[in-house]
């Protein structure tokens, strides 16, 4: 049977903190919504005791959102965590998730701790959720720069205290795909327990690796994978949900797992995103990109209109595009040329469509995009535009 992977969305939280996509009471609402639609199996709905405002989003959502499970941040701190979880404790599924860093530059330059008083404190905040709800996260915050042996230890820590997922962070998206991989299986060979809680990644893109890092966490045991619409988050972002999720769907053969995220509903949320926060993809940007299933060049074009398959490994349907597009510039062939024309309803001669291509061309040299009223104006059926 196909493992099951949990999708842990991070958009309202991680993707919040990335400049300019702050969300107000009912954007966040919004989209905590799509979230659920789109079949998120968690929402990291905020970190309760950033703001008030904060606070009363995660609430809200808590008791708005039925299918999924609804989550807050917190540090490992007594305050945190008591207002995440007056924040979440209406939900179906509450979960709080308790975060401490356990690299040597974040315990010496940001916490002032010492190894021995981050397992203590570990020990001590994750027991101390657990007998608030049962569903916690710890998160051992830039794991990836932290000595193997000593994240073994917390890892341990937390697991004898009682958290049922214990995540791996790839904070400052430094690891490449084979070392996160051998990271996550030293942690399951060193650590007891591990088989009976899950396993999560939350990879960073600052090396563009983030992704990469998560499907290589995937085949090395993750069953939980923390990410964002559109790959928003602090700095060059979080591993993108539509990208990890597609790219297990189309390599299915591959990875062999599945999640319950509905792909149909991808691009809905998407142009959600990037409405609410005003922050726009790449048109290169992977799957949900203004090009992701545009065709210019001839050879492509002919192929793709042939047969789809040539050139695209996925269908817009499957992630709710309704179609792909054949862009008319200068790399186009008088097939997609012709074709186009007969979409548009001119079906015209062979010596009339050969006089209309040179003419297509010569102007393609000039335009970058050959839109459709240019084409009719080549034709003759409507005024040459300036
Ligand atoms: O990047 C990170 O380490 C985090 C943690 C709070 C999980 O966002
Ligand atoms: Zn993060």
């Amino acid at each position: 049977m196909s493992k099951q992977i949990r999708i842990f969305d991070t958009t309202l939280r991680d993707g919040e903190q990335s400049p300019g996509c702050s969300m107000n009471l009912s954007e966040k609402i919004e989209v905590a919504r799509q979230l659920e639609t789109l079949g998120v199996d968690i929402i990291e709905a905020g970190f309760a005791i950033a703001s008030p405002g904060d606070a009363a989003a995660i609430a809200t959502i808590a008791n708005t959102v039925k299918n999924s499970t609804v989550c807050s941040l917190a540090r490992c701190v007594e305050k945190d965590i008591d207002v995440a979880y007056s924040s979440v404790k209406d939900a179906v599924d509450p979960r709080i998730h308790v975060f401490l860093a356990t690299s040597p530059v974040h315990m010496e330059y940001k916490l002032k701790m010492k190894p021995e008083e981050v397992l203590e404190s570990v020990a001590h905040h994750v027991a101390y959720t657990t007998k608030l709800l049962s569903n916690v996260e710890f998160s051992a915050e830039d794991a990836t720069r932290s000595d193997w042996d000593f994240l073994c230890r917390v890892v341990d820590v937390a697991i004898k205290n009682g958290a049922t997922t214990i995540n791996i962070p790839d904070t400052t998206g430094y690891l490449t795909p084979d070392e996160y991989a051998n990271l996550i299986r030293y942690i399951r060979e060193h650590v007891d327990g591990t088989e009976n809680i899950i396993l999560s990644c939350h990879n960073h893109n600052d090396l563009g690796m983030g992704v990469a890092n998560s499907l290589a966490g995937i085949q090395a045991g993750i069953g939980q994978v923390e990410c964002t619409i559109n790959g928003i988050g602090e700095r060059a972002g979080n591993a993108s949900l539509e990208e990890i999720v597609m790219a297990l769907k189309t390599r299915k053969d591959f990875f062999d797992a599945d999640t319950r995220i509905d792909t149909t509903q991808i691009y809905r949320s998407s142009r959600m995103i990037q409405t609410i926060t005003g922050v726009p993809v790449a048109p290169t940007k992977p799957i949900v990109g203004a090009n992701a299933f545009a065709h210019e060049s001839g050879i492509h074009q002919h192929g793709v209109l042939n047969n789809k398959s040539t050139y695209e490994i996925m269908t817009p349907e499957s992630v709710g595009i309704p179609q792909n597009a054949i862009v008319l510039g200068k790399h186009s062939g008088r097939h997609a040329f012709e074709a186009r024309l007969k979409d548009l309803g001119y079906t015209l001669s062979k010596e009339k469509i050969d006089k209309a291509f040179a003419k297509f061309k010569v102007l393609a040299d000039k335009k970058k995009v050959i839109k459709d009223r240019d084409l009719e104006a080549l034709i003759g059926v409507v005024p040459v535009s300036g």
